[in-house]
């Protein structure tokens, strides 16, 4: 699937969101047809693209998934939020794996603290976040770390077209183009751990006519990143 040069249906759910709202732009940029799905309450974050995409208001981790116009999509791009206790990751995970059509291309938003393999190599800061910030803020019913990881075992699981995209730390500002990626968290790549958010959704978009990305869990960083640099000149 050439994503750069075929109008392709995509639809983003989560679109309402700092990444959904820039993988919009950059489907827009490319000519596809999007169709954003949000919470109706945050229908209005996307309000300056009126017009040039279709709102698609469902409350996506319902398990029967209201909106069934997914399937008709050739790619789905989902942001897995860890928002709540509720299970709002793996059950917008569990939606889209159950109605978005055979074939169609699925590619899924998380961070570095997802592993498929095991083989992964946690800083301190990366562990400590996820042990003591992650259980904290599970405890506040805020953030369930633990069901965006169950979100991502389902994808890992199904017999999709599925890419994981692992994100590191992020910022804003300018893109900087197309993130770098490796297989490992802990590979030297990666250690600058910081990515423009522009760019973590350019990643997601253009990983829909990347077929050497199918059934990867690709983890990013800035291309311009001294790690990233630095292994430039190695190679
Ligand atoms: N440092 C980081 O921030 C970091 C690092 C690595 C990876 N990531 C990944 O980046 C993604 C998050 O991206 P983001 O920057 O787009 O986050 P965000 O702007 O905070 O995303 C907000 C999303 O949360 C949803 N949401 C659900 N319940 C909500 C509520 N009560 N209030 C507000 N929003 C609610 C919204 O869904 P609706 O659109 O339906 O309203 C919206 O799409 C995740 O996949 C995360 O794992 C983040």
């Amino acid at each position: 699937m050439d994503a750069a040069r075929t109008t392709l249906k995509v639809c983003i759910v989560g679109a309402s969101g700092k990444l959904g709202q820039y993988m919009v732009q950059h489907a827009l940029d490319r000519g596809h047809e999007v169709i954003g799905v949000c919470r109706a309450v945050s229908g209005g974050m996307l309000a300056a693209c009126a017009g040039r995409i279709t709102l698609a208001p469902v409350a996506t981790d319902s398990r029967d998934f209201s909106w069934r116009g997914v399937a008709g999509c050739d790619a789905v791009l989902t942001v897995l939020v860890p928002r709540g206790v509720h299970h709002y990751s793996s059950g917008t995970a569990q939606a889209v794996l159950d109605h978005a059509r055979p074939g169609a291309r699925l590619v899924f938003s998380c961070g570095y603290h997802i592993t498929r393999d095991g083989q992964d190599i946690y800083s301190w800061k990366v562990k400590a976040l996820v042990q003591v910030a992650g259980r904290l803020a599970k405890l506040a019913r805020l953030v369930d770390l633990d069901d965006q990881v169950e979100a991502c075992r389902r994808v890992f699981a199904s017999d999709t077209r599925w890419t994981v995209v692992r994100g590191s730390d992020l910022e804003e500002g300018e893109t900087q183009g197309l993130p770098v990626w490796s297989r490992h968290v802990g590979d030297p790549i990666l250690a600058s751990n910081i990515t423009r958010r522009v760019d973590f959704a350019l990643f997601m978009v253009e990983a829909i006519g990347n077929d050497e990305l199918v059934h990867e869990a690709p983890a990013i960083v800035g291309c311009r990143t001294a790690s990233a640099l630095a292994q430039k000149q190695v190679v």
